[in-house]
């Protein structure tokens, strides 16, 4: 391991297709408002297969989604982030000859990403075929501190060689998204989405205007080359008018450096976005490189320091969370127009829509390492409320807002229902969430100004969509979280937490009312106390199925009925089951592509016994195949609350590193965000035994054998706590804020400054 803040690419298959594609992913550069994917500046050889892209969060356009058998309300369009114009492209030239990573020798060449710094690099020196020799530094990042910037270094050191230097610098509006027909979870067709309207050169900087097909939106990019020498520099637009290249010769006696400045705009943000663009540029042209570089890097010191992880005793699974933590800042939105996507901001994987993902697996990460972040993506919720009430007078239901299974800005963008809209649960998700924002930070202002308006209009869904039978409450023909199941009744995960939502949204409407803020919630969603005594009498009959026999949670009232598939008779090669076998096949058996009632474990772990949830747990474990890169984390994560410390490490292993060993086998279409939250969650509240919940904050850690020791921050009501645990003790440091309680090993303490607790001797065995 050579540092574990670095990711190194591997030197001996790098120039691989299948291992760039994988570079592209890995090594992406994004601040959450854009994403650029890595890829050489030069370009590739004919015949290489590269998804160059650069996006932003939350820009889209709208894609047809013709539905075969046109039933009332299916959607016949989905929303799709763009791929917008190409701000990367140089060529280097010398003595006639062109750089390529496929062509002369490559003396030297390494690619990293430094986590610290930001930034990523590729360091080469090459010989062409001719025999000249030179030196090559690329460095490459998306502000922090400036989100529309990205920024090129291309530092050309000419060693001995003397003679003509020719640099190309490019910029293309003429960009098509990925599609791949083949893959469920990518587009399916590649469509001319985005048309550049003008593209002109200016006071030597290219500006490109482009709109969107059918959204009506607009985005601007503008590009300007900076050369550390004064040059002749020629403008040239070409393509049909939809490139600006800048092309320029150089004096080979000395070091080179030329700086990329590319700012995007786009019209969701900006009034005016071209204009914006031109004043982004000149900001960004005003401030020297370093001082760019010292601003973004503060950015993320002050990240790092509110979300440390650190294990002592296996450096590549801490190198592999670390990485995980900083694509989830580089990924999540940093205002109110976006969200996160699965894939982030690194390829096309999921089209960029948001799903539950974010609000059960990155936002708990958030919610305790950066609230204003995790504010914000409830900001974004909000946002999308009135399409959410939209969408449920589609479904059917006159009143209440039904969240869509995936969207970008509110409207249902899943063609397949079965495992899309029905999966209800996405309202109770959300709810979950904000609940949880609220227990970590008591922000009940944010409640009474927008919480509220989503929990209660949310709660109204499962009023609507379930009923009473023989005095116990029943929601019917739903989708759990598991989509190896679909359209069932009395889905155990489901089922659970709308009881915990209907009994939040009582509770929170008694303390707008006690706080005297219920009235303007209340009356703008015409709200009426009789519909509480609905919420308190559906949570109290709900049912939650329960099997005498087997003493587990049945995932749903028929799962238990379904015929058995035996995973280990399955051919490796058929994994994912879904792109194997007819969703009907798998729906008719008891085999679950995830965790679902151990989901429900993991978050409502007060709704049943502990002798239920481990009987449950070991029985889904033999029936779940993990084809979805969020199931593992959870598994962990429940097995650790059940004193199962080997199988939740084994699960924490498997996934930790999913990325970065390309373990799914399609990191290519982009990383695996929820997965990489999951990581963290893993070791604050599986390892750590860390909960959240209204009587306050408590501690419960164990301690993986293979490691020595390992610590980790969280935030909680403005202090932050960092918790350190070694193989005798545990220390609890208040870092920042005022003095806490905490509940450590059952036992509740103050945490004024530092706090040292035995841990319980462990002679326990594993627990089954
Ligand atoms: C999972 C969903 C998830 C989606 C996006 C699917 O494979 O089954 O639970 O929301 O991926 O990550």
């Amino acid at each position: 391991m050579k540092e574990k803040r670095k990711i190194y690419n591997l030197t001996d298959s790098s120039l691989d297709n299948y291992n760039l594609l994988l570079n592209e992913a890995i090594f992406h550069n994004a601040n959450g408002y854009i994403g650029i994917r890595y890829d050489f500046e030069e370009g590739y050889p004919d015949g290489y297969e590269i998804t160059r892209s650069q996006y932003i969060n939350g820009f889209y356009d709208y894609a047809e989604m013709k539905q075969a058998e046109r039933l009332y309300g299916l959607p016949e369009k989905k929303q799709t982030m763009l791929d917008v114009a190409d701000t990367q492209e140089i060529k280097l030239f010398i003595d006639g000859e062109q750089f390529s990573m496929f062509s002369g020798t490559l003396m030297d060449f390494q690619l990293y990403l430094d986590m610290d710094r930001g930034v990523t690099v590729r360091e080469v020196k090459w010989q062409s075929p001719k025999g000249h020799e030179i030196a090559l530094k690329i460095t490459r990042m998306a502000s922090l501190h400036q989100l529309p910037l990205f920024l090129i270094e291309y530092e050309i050191d000419p060693l001995e060689f003397r003679g003509e230097v020719i640099i190309e610098s490019a910029h293309d509006g003429n960009v098509c998204n990925f599609a791949d027909p083949d893959d469920p979870r990518t587009a399916d067709r590649c469509e001319d989405y985005i048309i550049p309207e003008s593209c002109e050169i200016k006071d030597g900087a290219s500006y490109i205007t482009s709109r969107t097909s059918r959204s009506g939106l607009e985005v601007c990019s503008c590009v300007k080359n900076v050369l550390s020498q004064k040059n002749q520099t020629e403008f040239l637009i070409d393509n049909n008018k939809t490139t600006c290249i800048m092309r320029t010769k150089a004096n080979s006696g000395r070091k080179i450096k030329l700086v990329k400045y590319a700012v995007l705009c786009d019209s969701i943000r900006y009034s005016d976005c071209s204009m914006q663009a031109r004043e982004e540029l000149n900001k960004a042209l005003s401030v020297s490189v370093s001082e760019h570089h010292r601003k973004h890097e503060g950015y993320l010191r002050n990240y790092w320091k509110n979300c440390r992880v650190e294990i002592d005793g296996d450096d590549e699974l801490a190198q592999a969370v670390i990485f995980n933590m900083y694509q989830l800042n580089q990924s999540v939105s940093k205002d109110i127009f976006g969200n996160i996507a699965p894939k982030g901001l690194s390829g096309d994987g999921y089209e960029g829509q948001y799903f539950w993902d974010s609000e059960m697996f990155i936002q708990p990460f958030f919610t305790i390492t950066n609230p204003a972040i995790s504010k914000t993506l409830i900001e974004s919720r909000y946002r999308q409320l009135d399409q959410a009430r939209r969408n449920a007078r589609i479904l059917g239901h006159e009143r209440g807002a039904l969240y869509p299974w995936r969207t970008i800005t509110g409207v249902e963008c899943s063609g397949y229902f079965p495992s899309g809209s029905a999966q209800y649960h996405i309202n109770g998700d959300i709810a979950y969430a904000i609940i949880a924002y609220y227990l970590a930070t008591k922000d009940i202002e944010f409640i009474a100004e927008k919480g509220a308006e989503i929990i209660f209009e949310t709660a109204r869904m499962w009023i609507d969509t379930g009923n009473f039978y023989k005095g116990q409450f029943h929601i019917n023909d739903v989708t759990g979280p598991d989509e190896y199941t679909c359209v069932v009744n009395d889905n155990y995960y489901t089922n659970a937490l709308a009881q915990y939502h209907l009994r939040w949204a009582v509770k929170f409407y008694s303390m707008l009312k006690e706080a005297g803020r219920l009235d303007a919630v209340a009356k703008k969603i015409k709200f009426r106390k009789t519909e509480i005594r609905g919420f308190i009498k559906a949570a109290e009959a709900m049912y939650l199925p329960y099997d005498e026999e087997l003493k587990i949670n049945p995932q749903d009232d028929s799962f238990l009925r379904k015929k058995e598939w035996d995973i280990a008779t399955i051919p490796r090669q058929n994994f994912p089951l879904l792109m194997h076998y007819h969703p009907l096949y798998i729906y008719r058996h008891r085999i679950c592509k995830q965790a679902d009632t151990v989901m429900a474990y993991f978050i409502l772990e007060d709704a049943q016994s502990e002798e239920t949830m481990r009987n449950s747990f070991l029985y889904y474990e033999k029936i779940t195949t993990h084809d979805s890169s969020l199931s593992q984390p959870v598994f962990s994560i429940v097995a650790a609350r059940l004193g199962m410390e080997e199988k939740a490490y084994k699960y924490f292993g498997d996934s930790a590193k999913l990325d970065l060993l390309n373990l799914y086998n399609n990191t290519e279409d982009g990383i695996h965000t929820a997965n990489m939250a999951g990581t963290f969650l893993t070791i604050v509240y599986g390892f750590g035994g860390f909960r959240l919940k209204e009587s306050g904050i408590s501690f419960d850690p164990i301690l993986p054998e293979k490691w020595k020791g390992y610590d980790f921050t969280i935030s909680y009501e403005n202090s932050r706590i960092k918790v350190d645990v070694g193989e005798k003790e545990c220390i609890f440091s208040l870092e920042k804020g005022r003095s806490k309680r905490i509940s450590v090993y059952g036992k509740s303490y103050r945490l004024k400054d530092k706090l040292i607790i035995l841990r319980p001797s462990n002679e326990k065995e594993e627990k089954e």
